[in-house]
């Protein structure tokens, strides 16, 4: 099984080069079927979730291209809508293609998404606003069946601004022939990616970095030349693994203000960060406790970077209390810590971390795409040996993660 071996002890220093962003590059694929004209998107990384997004895309007749990071996209001769359980389990952002084939078709058929399991993860927004736009949607066994009836303007107001129901329904309202207004729609900047691109393919949608969108469908869409926004998650786990380690990196292709949050409590825990254009600097000595560390919607401290902070903390000074709002279970990674000499308390929503002198090496086992990286940065800082198996959930979402690693002087190897 392939592993990660880690020799702890080293900061790391030196230059990393964010990849474009997981979590915008997969909406925007499954965006590209909603028009029957070309699209070229660039920045796309090398990541398994991308080559699985591209798997579904060619499972269902669209012929796509992928050359280093650009992906060319031609939908013309789709035959088909329906997803296959078998890529639908995958990973989690499988489900958006829902939205982009009714678009594109007026029906789909999929089942129900893999990839990280955080807790539950319902589908029942994204129905509850498909409903309301027209569209019949009714499980079919483990099957789920939509198509268009007779489909009307809206306003579909969202309980909780989940990111996907958001990126779903967008998609969806680009068949309806009068408007659709989502409100309390999900801020993430992965969203303004995704109507950047569809703006630029000729959608009329408006609203973008706002809790109101607005989504005047029922028009021809061209495809576009589209350059993915950098990874945030990314960026922030290579902030925290400086921390980790108390190391100085400089990270090119970010766009700072994305990492808000995540910088404000690196700088609150006595890193010091430079932000420049399109460029971050940080630079660690010694870390003190934080908190409390809340998670929620943009832009307040995203859930994705919850597990390396996490790590970070686990060897501060004095104690940080962490409270996970947005997933009922994302406290998985906090076993491995704990055996690499952690000393963390996880009782429902809060995690209580003591920070400790120092981590020692351990076996563990990634549950999760942060969740492991939290544990590679944890090893990182850690004195000795550790092996993170596993590591097909980290390769789900970094591209070249341990060759960025040790580009920066990590001692970091894979074994198969
Ligand atoms: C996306 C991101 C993921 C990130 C998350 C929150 C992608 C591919 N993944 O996941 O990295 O951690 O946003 O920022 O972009 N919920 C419901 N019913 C629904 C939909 C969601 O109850 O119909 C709940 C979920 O169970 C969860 C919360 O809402 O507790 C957030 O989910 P959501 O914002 O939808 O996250 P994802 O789109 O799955």
């Amino acid at each position: 099984m392939r592993a990660y071996h880690i020799s702890g002890g080293v900061p790391l220093c030196g230059e990393v080069c964010v990849s474009g962003a997981k979590n915008a590059v997969l909406p925007i694929l499954a965006a590209a079927l909603v028009s029957s004209k070309p699209s070229v998107l660039y920045h796309c990384p090398d990541i398994s979730d991308v080559t699985n997004a591209v798997s579904i895309m060619k499972s269902l007749g669209c012929e796509v291209e992928r050359n280093k990071d650009r992906i060319y996209i031609d939908a013309s001769d789709i035959r088909s809508s329906d997803i296959s359980p078998f890529f639908m389990e995958k990973m989690r952002a499988a489900i958006i293609f829902l939205g982009a084939l009714l678009a594109r078709f007026g029906e789909a058929k999929i089942s129900q998404p893999g990839g990280c399991k955080l807790g539950e993860r319902p589908i029942d927004l994204h129905l509850m606003g498909l409903r309301l736009m027209g569209y019949r949607c009714e499980y079919q066994g483990e099957r789920l069946y939509c198509c268009a009836e007779k489909l009307r303007g809206c306003t579909i107001a969202l309980p909780f601004p989940s990111v996907g129901a958001t990126e779903n329904l967008i998609l969806a309202a680009l068949r309806c022939p009068e408007e659709v207004v989502i409100c309390n729609a999900a801020k993430e900047p992965e969203i303004c990616d995704l109507i950047l691109y569809l703006r630029k393919c000729g959608a009329h949608i408006c609203g973008e970095n706002t809790s109101v969108l607005r989504i005047c469908g029922g028009r021809t869409l061209l495809g576009a030349e589209y350059t993915v926004m950098p990874d945030r998650m990314e960026a922030a786990t290579f902030l925290c693994a400086a921390a980790t380690t108390r190391g100085s990196l400089c990270l090119k292709n970010v766009c700072p203000e994305h990492t808000c949050a995540v910088n404000r409590m690196l700088c609150n825990a006595g890193c010091k960060i430079r932000q420049g254009d399109g460029r971050m600097e940080i630079c660690c000595d010694t870390l003190n406790a934080v908190g409390p560390i809340r998670t929620a919607p943009y832009d307040a401290f995203p859930t994705d970077a919850q597990a390396p902070m996490m790590a970070a903390m686990a060897t501060a000074r004095g104690v940080s209390v962490f409270e996970e709002n947005v997933f009922s279970d994302r406290y998985r990674h906090v076993p491995a810590l704990l055996q690499m000499g952690a000393k963390i308390r996880a009782t429902g929503r809060c995690a209580i971390v003591e920070g400790v002198d120092r981590l020692h090496g351990a076996g563990v086992a990634a549950t999760d795409l942060r969740g492991g990286a939290a544990m590679v940065l944890a090893a990182l800082c850690a004195e000795g040996e550790s092996v993170v198996s596993n590591i097909f959930h980290m390769e789900r979402g970094y591209e070249c993660f341990a060759k960025k690693l040790s580009a920066c002087g990590a001692k970091i190897r894979i074994t198969e």
